[in-house]
């Protein structure tokens, strides 16, 4: 470890981070990286890989907002070390979708009010997504205590409880997923925006 002369004294520097490959399948895609040693998860997903659907809310381990699935658990990815689930299987909010199409817990948020302005609905959609996974039948208290480690300040809760127990009926088969309410257009700019041109009777 260096030191550097600050003012009259020397200071002892605090070393660089080792680098270290590090290497998961994130929504079935096999990533290899180079990442800081010390790296956290929430990072690496967020600025390596590119999954931004992965929320930084507080950054201390009691919003859930940065929610992701690892080996099938829901696991809070601002206090995880990537270099602690290196090798694992990750799933993000944008590996829930079957391409064009949502998966029931996305659609039964959408329809039934779970989401708001948003921002807490990643976390929310993986943690109860885990929760059908292993219990497709969850009464409202399993449901309860599945999502208790995320916040929401918009909703009251109350849609996103119902939204989870109407995409446990799709999982148990005893619904179809719910139309969605418009049907997704194509890009209208493919290749970007235009020249800007003045509104009428504006001179150039
Ligand atoms: S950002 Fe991870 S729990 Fe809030
Ligand atoms: S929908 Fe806004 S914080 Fe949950």
């Amino acid at each position: 470890m260096g030191e550097q002369l600050v003012g009259s004294e020397y200071v002892k520097m605090t070393p660089a981070a080792d680098k270290s490959i590090w290497s998961a399948s994130v929504n079935k895609k096999e990533f290899e990286l180079l990442i800081n040693s010390n790296a956290v998860l929430l990072d690496v997903l967020r600025d390596q890989v590119g999954t931004l659907g992965v929320k930084r809310g507080c950054d201390l381990g009691t919003c859930g907002c940065c929610t992701v699935m690892i080996d099938g658990e829901p696991r809070l990815s601002c206090l995880c070390l990537a270099g602690q689930v290196s090798g694992s299987d990750i799933i993000t909010v944008e590996g829930l979708a079957d391409g064009a199409h949502l998966a029931p817990i996305q659609a039964c948020f959408a329809k039934y009010g779970g989401s708001q302005c948003g921002f807490c609905t990643p976390g929310f959609l993986i943690a109860s997504q885990a929760l059908l996974e292993a219990n497709p039948s969850p009464t409202d208290d399993e449901v309860a205590e599945a999502i208790e480690g995320n916040l929401c300040r918009c909703t009251g809760y109350q849609q996103i409880i119902e939204s989870i127990q109407e995409a446990a009926k799709i999982h148990r088969g005893e619904s179809a997923a719910p139309q969605p309410a418009s049907s997704p257009h194509p890009d209208p700019h493919p290749d970007g925006p235009g020249e800007p041109s003045m509104p009428p009777g504006h001179a150039k």
